[in-house]
């Protein structure tokens, strides 16, 4: 029986040698490949020959290297320009360097055409086709799980700021200000992805402090305060098995170090302060000072901007503080 997969599969072969072509071509479609295309690999044409498949998307290149012509490689990397799945070098001479240049290009295996027989060409292409999809089907997994955490961690911090009326919408405040200040900072689109979620979930280590002390509308006791400043080492605690918030960790942990050295947990200073954390640490203040609590009105405008200058360099990140007082003038 042939494997459907087999029968649904576009291959395409690039070879400059016809009769190694030919050779692949009909022992792919008697293996079961009936969707083989075969074309001579100039450069001129990789273009063509790639988007010329179904959708523009092949699942698999044969592409014939000739380690040592110029021409062959300007293919190669003309080819992955235009095609993200997996290359099969094929040919012969190819010795440790030519595979690690090759390799460098994304080549995902070697096969030498004159010894491998039309079995070892469809065992080599089974290989790598089926390598291919437990690969993406892995990263497709990886960003489902990573979205089920995001939801589930989502709802979580919905239910604990719930429980104070006065910090409902702060975590998602915190995220907006620290986009904004990181976009200044020149972090990329996916950076402030990433600092955006690490804002939203900064305090979720407040789930593991006793509800009278966090719902407490009087001054914190020292005591109750030590226990309050757990909250950014409980919330690592509980997320550092999550492996694919891992990159958010040092954020959260370390939102409430100070610029001169006096925060908690680690007592960082400076630049030590992992950057985002820095950022979600200004975005933080400012939320809290502009918006009002159960045990404050929120801060005038005027307020705020001074508080602001004068922790600038203390408590702040100067630069960042910098960036804040822009946008806020700016959007006076
Ligand atoms: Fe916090």
């Amino acid at each position: 029986m042939i494997d459907d997969k087999r029968m649904s599969s576009d291959v395409i072969v690039l070879d400059d040698v016809e009769s190694s072509r030919g050779f692949q071509e009909r022992a792919l479609f008697k293996a079961g490949y009936k969707r083989v295309s075969a074309y001579a690999a100039r450069p001129i044409d990789i273009k063509d020959h790639v988007s010329r498949q179904r959708n523009g998307k092949a699942d698999l290149v044969l592409f014939g290297l000739d380690p040592a012509k110029d021409e062959s490689w300007d293919s190669l990397k003309l080819l992955r320009q235009e095609f993200e799945g997996p290359v099969l070098a094929t040919g012969r001479n190819h010795n440790p360097e030519t595979r690690e240049r090759a390799e460098k290009l994304g080549v995902s295996d070697f096969l030498s055409i004159d010894e491998c027989g039309e079995e070892g060409l469809e065992l080599k292409v089974e290989t790598v086709l089926t390598t291919h999809r437990i690969d993406t089907l892995v990263q497709e997994n990886d960003s489902r799980t990573q979205e089920l955490f995001v939801n589930i961690l989502t709802v979580m911090v919905k239910i604990l700021e719930s429980k104070d009326p006065y910090t409902r919408f702060h975590s998602h405040s915190v995220a907006k200000w620290s986009r904004m200040i990181g976009r200044r900072k020149g972090l990329s689109d996916d950076e402030l992805n990433r600092l955006g979620l690490a804002a939203l979930f900064h305090d979720f280590g407040k789930i593991g402090i006793p509800d009278e002390i966090l719902g407490k509308t009087e001054r914190l006791t020292e005591e109750e305060f030590t226990v309050m400043k757990k909250h950014p080492t409980i919330a690592r605690d509980l997320l550092a098995s999550l492996e694919p918030l891992g990159d958010l960790l040092p954020a959260i942990t370390h939102h409430h170090e100070r610029w001169d050295g006096r925060g908690y947990p680690s007592n960082l200073k400076g630049e030590d302060i992992p950057l985002w954390a820095r950022i979600i640490a200004l975005a933080d203040s400012y939320d809290t000072m502009s918006t009002r609590r159960s045990y404050k009105e929120p801060f005038s405008r005027d307020r705020v901007l001074g508080e602001l200058e004068k922790c600038r360099g203390t408590q702040f990140d100067p630069e960042l503080t910098d960036y804040l007082l822009a946008i806020l003038r700016e959007n006076a």
